[in-house]
């Protein structure tokens, strides 16, 4: 069976099917799987802290319960990221990217950042700022990528950061999906698994834009797309992948 190469697979929110998402025991585990990538999810608490979190609330992935835009870094001291997923997670804390980006290059894993878009984000320069000085503390062999549905974070940020890789997140590519990269501009799609096609994968190549697929759990389903020219896979158990 056709298979992706390690530094094609990419642990969604970490290792998520084996430890807590979006926590250092998840992206520990990623590695330990040997994957090369994570995928992590970014968004702001109300005082402008940068956390590694999916939710526009903490009451999914925690102990505790609230809107993160009435959340300050000090109320991340004590949450329990962990205990939600299983007992042997207790006391994991719920990250921020700063304190992710140093954990990362002691792993020696590299980093899909997805900037979430909230409605409390009020304004993207802080946003992509912020972000941008969290990855600064990269250790120099860690890859950075980012990735987003919003395109307005992805134009902002590749204004920052232009050598940055820059994916657009659809659930299906658009029709007019090279004109809306090319206004980023971007260079690689992210898109639902299910929504793949050979066809859309020759458009793609022939073009130099790199495809991804996201949240795929089987093999199998990505079999026929590898040699059509398919970049790379977003899962929440990389071991799958990487056997
Ligand atoms: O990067 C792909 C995937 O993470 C997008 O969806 O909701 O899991 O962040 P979501
Ligand atoms: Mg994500």
């Amino acid at each position: 069976m056709p298979r992706p190469r390690p530094d094609q697979v990419q642990a969604h929110r970490g290792a998520s099917a084996l430890a807590p998402e979006n926590t250092f025991a998840a992206f520990r585990k990623a590695a330990e799987q040997g994957a090369k990538w994570v995928e992590l999810d970014v968004a702001l608490l109300g005082d402008g802290t940068l956390v590694v979190i999916h939710d526009v609330t903490i009451d999914r992935t925690t102990s505790g319960s609230g809107a993160l835009s009435d959340m300050g870094r000090a109320d991340l001291d004590g949450l329990d990221a962990g205990s939600w997923f299983d007992d042997a997670f207790v006391g994991e804390p719920l990250p921020t990217l700063d304190a992710v980006i140093v954990e990362l290059g002691e792993l020696g894993l590299n980093a899909n950042v997805e900037i979430k878009q909230h409605a409390h984000h009020r304004s993207l320069d802080q946003l992509v700022r912020t972000v941008q000085a969290a990855i600064a503390r990269r250790a120099p062999r860690t890859e950075i990528m980012i990735s987003s549905f919003d395109p307005e974070a992805l134009r902002a940020m590749h204004k920052l950061e232009p050598a940055l890789e820059m994916a657009m997140l659809w659930e299906r590519p658009p029709e007019d999906w090279e004109t809306q990269l090319a206004a980023i501009p971007a260079s690689t799609i992210h898109m639902h698994y299910k929504a793949l096609s050979i066809g859309l994968l020759k458009e793609t190549s022939k073009r130099g834009i790199k495809v991804r697929a996201w949240t795929c759990n089987n093999p199998v389903q990505l079999m026929s797309f590898w040699d059509a020219g398919l970049a790379g896979v977003i899962t929440d158990d990389p071991s799958l992948f990487l056997a």
